[in-house]
């Protein structure tokens, strides 16, 4: 979708925005400024915190948006999901069913729910497509936040069925880019692996250590793609069938550690503690549909979007602007 073929669609829509001062949801806001919609709001938790079912019902009855794109999430990597996984299942399913709620009841025309790859089967067969989604428990470790992500998708079914509300569901890779978030305590693989890496090379240490045995295999999506998708999902899909939206291929995490090592300059050892968790066994998605309904495809290649992730990191870290 170029900027200006979807502008007709876009001028005429109130859009609320929520999670949209995020990571992935400030790519999402920086395209749909280009996109000029007639109103575009985006509130942060300060301004409405989405757990608050008040807070949901004022912000909707004030801003009257007739298209709602929920990307607020509690979410992070395996370490983070191990941390809170209370919490992860409450928040993402209240914020979710609250937002989808209110919206359907105060005149919302249209919602798109982002869903989660943590939501598929520990054993899916790879690649994933999307009616494999309810043949297993997800992985034990991101199975909380996974679960509730996957409720707000019988939510969007539901309501479409009972109130003919038009809610759609789009089920993003991981996501990697500028902007993501780098805290070694909370982040995903990728920024974790970039730090990592990074500062063992500026520090010219001999080695690292990695989580796990770098024998799973995950797909990764740049998160510019990703907000183009998202977008595309927005103006184009109408269907209560949940789409994969992913890259389409597949790397191992140790191959994945080779060229973060490579990209960074780091030229030590690699040590793998496999007394931590692997995660997922495989991630790969089945991607045809996305294509077929809303024509996305990825553009972006690993390699060109970890250069760009790279870079963007040591820009940051030279600015001083990363304080966890
Ligand atoms: N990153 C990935 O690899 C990935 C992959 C697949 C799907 N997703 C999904 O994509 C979405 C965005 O993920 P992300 O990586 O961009 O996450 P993120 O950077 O952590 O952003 C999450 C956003 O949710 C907002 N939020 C959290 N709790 C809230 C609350 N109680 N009330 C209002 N807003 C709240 C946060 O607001 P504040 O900034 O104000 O705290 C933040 O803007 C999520 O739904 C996630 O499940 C992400």
């Amino acid at each position: 979708m170029t900027e200006r073929s979807g502008s007709g669609f876009w001028t005429a829509q109130r859009v609320l925005v929520t999670g949209g001062r995020g990571f992935l949801g400030s790519h999402v806001v920086e395209r749909l400024k280009a996109l000029r919609p007639k109103v575009l709001i985006v509130p942060s938790r300060r301004d409405c915190d989405l757990t608050s079912l008040p807070a949901v019902e004022s912000l909707i009855k004030k801003e009257r948006p007739s298209m709602v794109i929920n990307l607020a999430a509690v979410c992070g990597g395996i370490g983070a999901n191990q941390a809170e996984p209370g919490r992860f299942f409450y928040e993402n399913i209240i914020m979710g069913a609250q937002l989808m709620d209110a919206s359907r009841r105060l005149g919302v025309e249209k919602l798109l729910q982002v869903g989660t790859v943590c939501s598929y089967p520990k054993h899916t067969p790879v690649p994933f497509e999307e009616e494999s989604l309810w043949d297993g428990y997800p992985e034990e470790t991101n199975a909380p936040y996974g679960i509730a992500k996957k409720a707000l998708l019988v939510q969007a079914q539901a309501y479409r069925q009972q109130y003919g509300f038009n809610a759609i569901y789009i089920i993003p890779i991981n996501l990697y880019g500028p902007g993501d978030h780098f805290n070694l305590k909370t982040s995903h693989v990728i920024p974790a692996l970039i730090r990592k890496c990074a500062t063992a090379a500026e520090t010219s240490a001999r080695s690292i250590e990695c989580w796990g045995t770098g024998k799973a295999t995950r797909e990764f999506l740049y998160v510019e793609d990703a907000a183009r998708g998202l977008l595309m999902a927005a103006e184009r899909y109408n269907k209560p069938a949940p789409i994969n939206l992913g890259f389409g291929g597949e790397i191992s995490i140790k191959e994945l550690v080779e060229l973060i090592a490579k990209l960074t300059g780091f030229k030590g050892e690699i040590l793998w503690d496999s007394r931590k968790p692997d995660g997922q066994p495989r991630r790969h998605l089945e991607v045809s549909k996305a294509l077929k309904e809303f024509g996305f495809k990825a553009e972006t290649s690993l390699e060109e979007g970890l250069k760009k992730t790279v870079a963007w990191y040591r820009s940051q870290v030279k600015a001083g602007a990363l304080t966890e």
